[in-house]
């Protein structure tokens, strides 16, 4: 949740490290640090609010040193203020980057307090920082100091520590949150991902959990959860892409929206043979599994609910679509589940993670559905499945939800014909209409200037309602996700079928409400449903393909007060398709309000905390 980076032997360490700090921004950006070591202790410049803020620090104090850490943080325990800003120190002997949350801190605050120490801060970091003091104490060197402090907290971490007992070296230990470190000719590094060091290596090991040690410029010391060293191995990745630009685009977000149709063109490259028909990277023997789970959080789950109805339409194959925050914890019964997908961008998400590490433990087969390769969710599960949208860096999710349901259409069209329930020549109609989805994608942009027009109303409102019915359900749920999160407008995705059942009772004049059709089963009942909110004065605004739209102006034609329309398309790619216009409405209306697109309030692109 918050990004940590530090280096060790590289001249100029505070370049490198808000250089990593850029890159690692998507991960907070309530506040920023960085620390150097000095002849006499430590230089350390924060500030709070986005990184350019402590770029600006430092351009006008900079710091010098080879040696540093440092953090853009996502607030947990304690608000945004410089004092919660990381590094934090302790008796100007420790300066501690965390990542994570030490669930223990309060008792562990209270005996450090009880031994005299004087806290500065309202983290749960600074425990960290008083306990390595006292450890640095009792022991003889770093490492033994690191094994001490980990015997004492509880909980998900990632850290690196600096001290002036240890100039020459860094500590740095994980335990459910991601570290890695990158080697270089001439000194070390350490950070929360690859990406972070993608500027000065490739050559990267990733710490595994319970993974504890010391680093120098020229010596990686690991030792894993039973104190035994270790040496992991040292992976090369792919060269990871220079910061990555907006390209002439206003938000990132922006640009990711218009990346979409590369986005599938080159998901379904990856997963398509010479002959045109889809092949998976690892092979599933899709006749032997008896249900399956999905395990997502946010925008995630929400493809995860739409590649539900695929996989159970068209290959008959059970699966629970589930918030991963709260899977392990119902305790669910797991007999009929033989295999569990984890769906996630970052491939980080801490809930997923768990909630994936719940399921291996229980005997279940893990898959992991990820943007990102290098990331833990690929690293742990036996199979893995890479949406190839490349780095998406606007705190919303679009490009990535495109590509993720790509893939369980792909998933649940291979599903479907190894059960027998779709034959050769409907697999071969899908896999003809998923290489036109590119084409389709890049034809519905132009919804976008139907859209710009409309959003002055929707940006006025204080609540707005997302109707859909089947595979357009878990859309609702996404475009209201979206405009929650974007423009701060209360919204609700129901079923269209849902209303009657309470909701109903929301509506009066002039609520917005975002009706989403297409040409499809649902289509008759979903037009009785607007009707009925239109009757009790909700203003609709209409999303639909060409066909869908059309059918209720003729039924209808005063039903709606704005359309916005998509090519006709097959059923099962309208949840692709509509998925634009409802994107672009949530990213006009936050345009037109002057809200932060790309990194909202309160949220970080990856959640590595509980
Ligand atoms: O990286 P993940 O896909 O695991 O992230 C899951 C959610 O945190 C993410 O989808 C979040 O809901 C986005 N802000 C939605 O736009």
């Amino acid at each position: 949740m918050c990004g940590i980076i530090g280096a060790i032997g590289y001249p100029n360490a505070a370049d490198a490290l808000l250089q990593g700090l850029r890159r690692l921004e998507y991960r907070g950006y309530d506040s920023a640090g960085i620390a150097v070591s000095t002849k006499t202790g430590f230089d350390v410049r924060r500030a709070v609010g986005k990184l350019n803020a402590l770029a600006e620090v430092i351009s006008t104090s900079p710091l010098k040193g080879n040696t540093g850490i440092g953090h853009t943080r996502w607030a947990t325990h304690g608000g945004v203020k410089i004092e919660n800003a990381h590094p934090i120190l302790a008796q100007d002997r420790v300066a501690v980057v965390h990542n994570g949350i030490i669930e223990n801190h309060r008792t562990l605050r209270k005996s450090l307090e009880a031994k005299g120490c004087k806290f500065t801060s309202d983290t749960d970091t600074e425990v960290l920082a008083h306990l390595f003091v006292d450890a640095m104490d009792n022991t003889d060197n770093l490492h033994d100091a690191t094994a001490k402090v980990l015997g004492q907290i509880e909980g998900a971490y990632a850290f690196v520590i600096m001290t002036t007992d240890y100039p020459d070296q860094l500590a740095i230990a994980r335990q459910a949150s991601p570290l890695a470190v990158g080697l270089t000719d001439e000194a070390i590094f350490v950070g929360s991902d690859a990406i972070a060091m993608g500027d000065v290596t490739q050559k990267i090991i990733f710490l595994k959990d319970g993974d504890y040690g010391t680093i120098s410029h020229d010596h990686v010391h690991l030792s894993d959860s039973d104190g035994q060293t270790v040496n992991r191995e040292v992976v090369v990745v792919a060269a990871s892409p220079g910061l990555v630009s907006k390209e002439g685009y206003h938000h990132f977000m922006e640009k990711e929206i218009h990346e979409q149709p590369d986005a599938v063109l080159h998901t379904l490259s990856a997963m398509t043979d010479s002959n045109g028909g889809f092949h998976l990277p690892q092979f599933i023997d899709f006749t032997k599994l008896t249900a399956m789970a999905y395990l997502a959080a946010g925008t995630s789950f929400h493809a995860g609910l739409i590649g539900r109805y695929w996989m159970e339409q068209l290959a008959d194959l059970p699966v629970v679509t589930e918030i991963a925050s709260e899977f392990r914890y119902r305790h669910p019964s797991l007999r009929q589940i033989s295999l569990a997908l984890g769906i996630s961008q970052s491939g980080e998400s801490l809930d997923t993670l768990m909630a994936l590490r719940y399921m291996a433990e229980k005997g279940v087969n893990t898959a992991a559905l990820v943007n990102v390769d290098t990331s833990t969710m690929a690293r742990e599960s036996g199979l893995h499945l890479i949406t190839r949208a490349g780095p998406e860096i606007g705190v919303a999710s679009t490009k990535s939800y495109m590509a993720q349901m790509t893939v369980l259409l792909i998933l649940a069209v291979v599903a479907g014909h190894q059960r027998g329930i779709i034959p050769d020549q409907r697999r071969q109609e899908i896999e003809a209409m998923l290489s036109s989805l590119p084409r389709l994608l890049g034809e519905s942009m132009a919804c976008s200037d139907t859209i710009k027009p409309m959003v002055a109303r929707l940006a006025k409102a204080k609540s707005c309602l997302y109707l859909g019915r089947g595979t357009l359900y878990p859309l609702a749920l996404e475009g209201a996700l979206k405009l929650k999160e974007l423009s701060y407008i209360h919204a609700e995705g129901y079923a269209g079928g849902e209303m009657k059942h309470g909701p109903i009772a929301l509506i009066e004049e002039g609520l917005p409400v975002v009706a989403i059709l297409a040409d499809d089963e649902h289509l008759g009942k979903m037009i009785s449903n607007v009707v009925e909110a239109k009757a009790r004065g909700a203003d609709i605004l209409l999303v639909a393909t060409d066909s869908a739209a059309r059918q209720v102006v003729e039924e209808s034609p005063e039903l709606a007060e704005m359309v916005v329309t998509v090519p006709d398309c097959d059923p099962l790619l309208a949840p692709l398709l509509l998925s634009l216009p409802i994107q672009f409405l949530a990213y006009f209306t936050a345009v037109h309000k002057g809200t932060d697109v790309d990194q909202p309030r309160n949220l970080a692109k990856s959640v590595t905390v509980e």
